[in-house]
């Protein structure tokens, strides 16, 4: 048995330690908000949290999880949309949908990180998740408002 923390949970899974973690999360614990793209850590549509940091799952042996906290799209926030998912949602960024998950937990981990991100780190953190209908500029500009929102300070 593998245990860790999923969105606050305890969850214990019976599986191949080899298992990538993004298929014991879809498929052994019914959570389908975390996407598969690539397979090979090169999209970011199957980024998670672990211990607040984003995580590629695809790549990621679920043995790795063991005892850590694993945080998916479905427990970002437990009391309604964070400031980033509103700041989502004003800009409208989303078109397909497919990446979102990713592309909103690789925003978020990079906040958690720097409270007001510059141009070139936000660049440089979202440079790894791929949007297939090429939604960066609204990433880029929702990522930007979220900031503000959550320091006080225009730009
Ligand atoms: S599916 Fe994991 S990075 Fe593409
Ligand atoms: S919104 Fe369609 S792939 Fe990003």
């Amino acid at each position: 048995m593998i245990s860790f923390q999923l969105n606050g949970e305890e969850v214990s899974v019976d599986v191949p330690p080899d298992t990538p973690l993004l298929w014991v999360i879809r498929e052994e614990l019914g959570l389908t908000g975390t996407k598969f793209g690539c397979g090979k850590g090169l999209c970011g549509a199957c980024t998670i949290h672990m211990d607040g940091q984003a995580t590629r799952t695809c790549v990621l042996p679920v043995v790795a999880a063991t005892g850590r906290q694993v945080t998916t799209i479905e427990g970002l926030s437990k009391e309604g949309p964070t400031k980033l998912q509103k700041a989502w949602i004003e800009h409208g960024v989303p078109q397909c949908g497919y990446c979102q998950s990713g592309q909103i937990m690789q925003a978020s981990s990079l906040l958690n990180n720097t409270k007001k991100p510059t141009d070139e780190e936000i660049d440089q953190a979202m440079s790894g998740n791929i949007c297939r209908c090429g939604t960066y500029c609204k990433i880029k500009a929702a990522i930007k408002s979220a900031a503000e929102v959550q320091t006080g300070v225009s730009s």
